[in-house]
């Protein structure tokens, strides 16, 4: 089964999504906490995980690999629950390697653009390999390739690392991402409405309220 994460760091739609029992986990990064209006990262990512409680990736701001240790020594030790988002970078790549030998470096691989990027992040011991499809539609490429091309070779290869769907701007994205194998698919909470709202459903639905109340007013 694949895994719905939210993007955003807005505990509202979370609160919301948890409702509708079909939340496995969230994705944040310093964009969603901006436009959540916070900076306090660790008090937003517990406020999450309580809700959730699943897998939060909180994402380190650092560069250099000596400060993204540092940042994901702090960010891992909030919660169990708590992922640590290192970038597809060399210096990331080195980052990961190290935290991945921790007994708790949950790491997920952010801003991976090609296959080749995702096979390294699992080499360095990656949990999540991170494929930001949109950004590469934007670009004019298809980004669903690479996520095809990333399930492929995890499998090829017996890889743990879990391939996750990210950069998500519309349902046919979802529904893509899952005919491709993702492991996991983190998407806007406008995303997840839009997975479960049909005009068709709501025409139908009406119908038959409207012959039901014929049928019972006419007895
Ligand atoms: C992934 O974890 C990222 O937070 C996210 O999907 C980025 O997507 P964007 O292209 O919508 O910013």
């Amino acid at each position: 089964m694949a895994q719905i994460f939210l993007d955003t760091a807005k505990v509202e739609e979370i609160r919301e999504a948890v409702s509708w029992g079909v939340l496995d986990g969230v994705t944040t990064n310093p964009t969603l906490m901006m436009r959540a209006g916070t900076a306090d990262l660790k008090t937003n990512t517990l406020e999450i995980v309580d809700i959730v409680q699943g897998p939060v990736s909180a994402e380190v701001v650092s560069t250099d690999v000596d400060g993204m240790v540092e940042e994901a020594r702090d960010i891992l030790a909030w919660s169990e629950h708590v992922f640590v988002k290192i970038p597809s970078t060399v210096e990331g790549l080195k980052a990961m390697k190290k935290i991945s030998a921790w007994p708790h470096g949950r790491i997920n691989a952010t801003l991976i653009f090609s296959a080749n990027q995702a096979y390294l992040a699992a080499r360095a011991g990656a949990s999540y390999a991170s494929v930001f499809v949109g950004r590469m539609d934007d670009a004019g490429f298809d980004g669903m390739d690479v996520v095809r091309q990333t399930r492929a070779i995890f499998d090829n290869y017996g890889f743990d690392c879990q391939v996750l769907a990210a950069s998500i701007r519309h349902p046919e994205h979802v529904l893509d991402a899952l005919l491709a194998g993702a492991d996991i698919i983190t998407m806007p909470f406008g995303v997840l409405q839009k997975m479960i709202r049909s005009p068709f459903t709501d025409v139908g639905l009406e119908r038959f309220l409207a012959d039901w109340d014929k049928v019972t007013n006419s007895s």
